[in-house]
């Protein structure tokens, strides 16, 4: 497939995920919970194909120090719907710790310092 599928796929997947988690930090209602939750997931799940179908397109062979980066910084940013819910207390921090991630992926895959 062209990258550019997996691009698109990529930034709108992010785009979905981060309103949804933005969303659940703004407002943890148990009601909306079954909905991120299932959003999230699909769009988490989304973000890490077409993640991995771009390293596997533009990178084959090998596997980047910035790329192990945002992959930590993915698996951060997916819990934190689910914190949100859990522990609505800390919803500022968590919002904080979201912005930090998504700088630290954006400086990886613009700067790929290493
Ligand atoms: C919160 C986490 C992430 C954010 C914010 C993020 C964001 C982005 C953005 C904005 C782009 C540039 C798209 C473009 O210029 O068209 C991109 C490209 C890319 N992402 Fe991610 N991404 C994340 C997670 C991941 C993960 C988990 C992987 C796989 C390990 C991944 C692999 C890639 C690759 C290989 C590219 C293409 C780089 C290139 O064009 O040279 N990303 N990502």
């Amino acid at each position: 497939m062209n990258p550019v599928y997996y691009h698109i796929l990529h930034v709108f997947a992010l785009l979905v995920l981060t309103a949804q988690t933005f969303a659940a930090l703004a407002n943890p209602a148990p009601e909306g919970r079954r909905q991120t939750v299932i959003l999230t997931g699909i769009a988490s799940l989304l973000m890490l194909i077409s993640g991995f179908g771009l390293l596997a397109k533009l990178y084959p062979g090998h596997f980047p120090g910035w790329a192990i980066v945002k992959l930590v910084c993915w698996l951060g940013f997916s819990a934190l719907a689910g914190l949100a819910y859990r522990r609505p207390h800390l919803r500022g921090k968590l919002s904080l710790l979201g912005f930090a991630a998504l700088l630290v992926a954006l400086v990886m895959v613009y700067a790929q310092p290493f």
